[in-house]
């Protein structure tokens, strides 16, 4: 079952002329996601320089117990699920009330849903295309209906978001969620410049691929006219901001029409496509308690380069996952 909230073509439209209007342009990265972009970014996860798909999902897999015990019953909401694969090992450890996957891809959404189903052929599944950055609320479905909710936001997504945008975002989780939560979100950390930047630059080119994908798509859905050669895709990490840069660099002047407009470009000019924040534990932890999340639990990887952190409401007096 699938609920539509996609945000339609004039909302688009209005984003996009926002962050063209910013300094560097800048596009909300969720417009990379249709569904030729969720089947790339699935390449990407493939790709060896790549590691974080893999790490996150054998700490899922080894931890999977752990997590749910921490989490306890409810219902699993999982924040931009997209090909949905992660959450299986949590999901058969945990045997929630049912599992609810949002996600702003729709035409990837519905197939992620239904092999999700067959792997798990007893679970009650809701999908929803939406925003969940833009989401007032959760719609009122029998699924989640007196059932606590245990968001699960694995993939470091939140790094898309700077400070200010991933402190609103962990706050509005908290609303969605409702009282007595939990969330088990993923967190890439901070690691060697060259280990960041091969993974956001990967040889077979997928992430190239990726970032011109969104330029196909705003021609398609807004009108655009722009020349993917003119464009050059470029990932660095910009360690005073501890952040991945991905952008699309202007290869000369020109100017490109998009909903409605034209937008000057110089040789040079980036469009930042999405950034990667990242975050050690501390850094984390502290961003959480500002959003009123408390930290209850956290695994890492051997290695230490991402952590799942369990966190609770932070005026809950639940004590089940411990300090
Ligand atoms: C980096 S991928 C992570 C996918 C998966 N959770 C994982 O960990 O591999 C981000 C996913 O979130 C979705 N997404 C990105 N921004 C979103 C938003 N604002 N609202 C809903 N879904 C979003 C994308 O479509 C994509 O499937």
């Amino acid at each position: 079952m699938l609920i539509d909230l996609h945000p339609e073509p004039a909302d688009m439209a209005r984003l996009v002329v926002e962050g063209m209007g910013r300094s560097p342009k800048q596009l909300p990265a969720w417009l990379l996601y249709d569904a030729e972009g969720s089947r790339l970014f699935d390449a990407i996860c493939e790709q060896p320089e790549y590691g974080l798909t893999r790490t996150e999902t054998a700490l899922l897999e080894a931890r999977a117990d752990a997590m749910a015990a921490g989490l306890g019953p409810g219902v699993v909401v999982e924040f931009g699920a997209g090909s949905a694969r992660k959450v299986s090992p949590l999901l058969s450890a945990l045997g929630p009330a049912a599992y609810v996957a949002l996600d702003i891809s729709a035409d990837h959404l519905a197939p992620a849903c239904r092999a999700l189903q067959a792997r798990h052929p007893d679970l009650p599944v809701l999908g929803i295309c939406c925003d969940y950055s833009h989401l007032d609320h959760l719609p009122d479905h029998p699924m989640l209906k007196g059932q606590r909710r245990l968001g699960f936001y694995p993939g470091s997504s939140l790094g898309n978001f700077d400070p200010p945008g991933a402190l609103a975002l962990l706050r509005q989780f908290r609303r969605l969620l409702g009282p007595d939560s939990r969330l088990l979100i993923g967190i890439d950390q901070p690691k060697a410049v060259e280990r960041l930047e091969a993974a956001y630059n990967d040889r077979a080119g997928w992430s190239e691929a990726f970032a011109h994908n969104l330029l196909t798509r705003l021609n398609r859905d807004l009108d655009g006219d722009f020349s993917a050669a003119d464009f050059r895709y470029r990932a660095w990490w910009d360690v005073a901001q501890s952040r991945i840069a991905m952008a699309l660099v202007s290869q000369r002047d020109q100017e490109v029409r998009m909903a409605g407009r034209h937008w000057p470009f110089r040789a040079g000019e980036p469009l930042i496509t999405e950034y990667s924040y990242k975050y050690g534990p501390a850094a984390f932890l502290e961003l959480a308690a500002a959003a009123g999340w408390r930290g209850a639990d956290r695994w890492s990887d051997p290695a230490g380069d991402l952590s799942l952190h369990l966190l609770v409401q932070a005026d809950s007096d639940d004590q089940r996952s411990g300090p």
